[in-house]
């Protein structure tokens, strides 16, 4: 809840775990959000704790307990909590949920692999600021016979509509001579979006597949695509203490 200091309501509605900042900036443009009776529809609101916030009509009390989940994203799905054109969404697949949850982050809409779904405001926030600096490993399916000095200016960092990238961890996998296709993994730590597209297409690699094989140290291991389970205690204390190492695990 927001205290006695006038705050802005996205960021009231963030604190209070029902979504993002970033997606709390949504619901209000989405007409979900009402102050006092009155429907929101513009940003620029400032509440306080004595503002009643309703999102979907039900009041910010920040009682709904705190739920965590990987997702194994398949494709053809779309990363954020309602589509305007009607297209499936993460949330659709976490069939027995009932907590309002929201992806951490995006993927795109024909990439697949590991994705947290979450109602902690916090820890969604914590986890996409930049300076958190979280490992995301992806497997891209790449068009052409790829070879490292190709790859290497992503080691340095390209830049990408102006701005430079953090230098990428980078590895052939495997090379295909006869379809003429590569498996490069790349790792990076930022989230601009197509940005492991964007990268390979720069230095001659367009992207045909693309999976994230890890968040953090969350693999995919015993999730087909559309499967998701609970994190551990242990996986959400590590994930709170910013400790993000990955442990390969059998
Ligand atoms: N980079 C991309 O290009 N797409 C994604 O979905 C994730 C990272």
């Amino acid at each position: 809840m927001a205290n006695d200091k006038e705050e802005r309501l996205q960021k009231v509605i963030a604190q209070a775990g029902i979504a993002s900042r970033r997606a709390a900036e949504k619901l209000i443009l989405e007409g979900r959000v009402a102050v006092n009776g009155q429907q929101i529809s513009k940003l620029g609101t400032k509440v306080t704790s004595a503002d009643e916030v309703k999102v979907d009509g039900v009041p910010l009390d920040g009682s709904e307990k705190k739920v965590y989940y990987l997702l194994n994203k398949p494709r053809g799905v779309v990363t954020t909590a309602s589509d305007d054109k009607g297209r499936q969404t993460v949330v659709d697949l976490l069939t027995d949920v009932d907590a309002r949850v929201y992806p951490v982050g995006r993927l795109d809409y024909d990439t697949t692999g590991a994705l947290i779904m979450t109602n902690d405001g916090d820890l969604a926030n914590q986890l996409m600021h930049p300076k958190g600096k979280v490992d995301k490993v992806y497997t891209a399916k790449v068009k052409g016979v790829a070879n490292m000095a190709d790859l290497a200016p992503l080691k340095r960092g390209i830049v990408l509509n102006g701005k430079k990238t953090a230098p990428a961890r980078v590895a052939i996998e495997k090379v295909d001579q006869d379809r003429k296709v590569s498996f490069i993994t790349m790792t990076i730590h930022e989230g601009r979006n197509h940005q492991v597209k964007d990268m390979l297409q720069k230095v001659g690699y367009p992207v045909e597949k693309l999976r994230r094989d890890r968040y953090a140290f969350l693999d995919l291991l015993g999730l087909q695509a559309g499967d998701y389970r609970d994190l551990s205690h242990d996986e959400v204390k590590r994930l709170k203490n910013g400790d993000y190492r990955y442990m390969r695990r059998k």
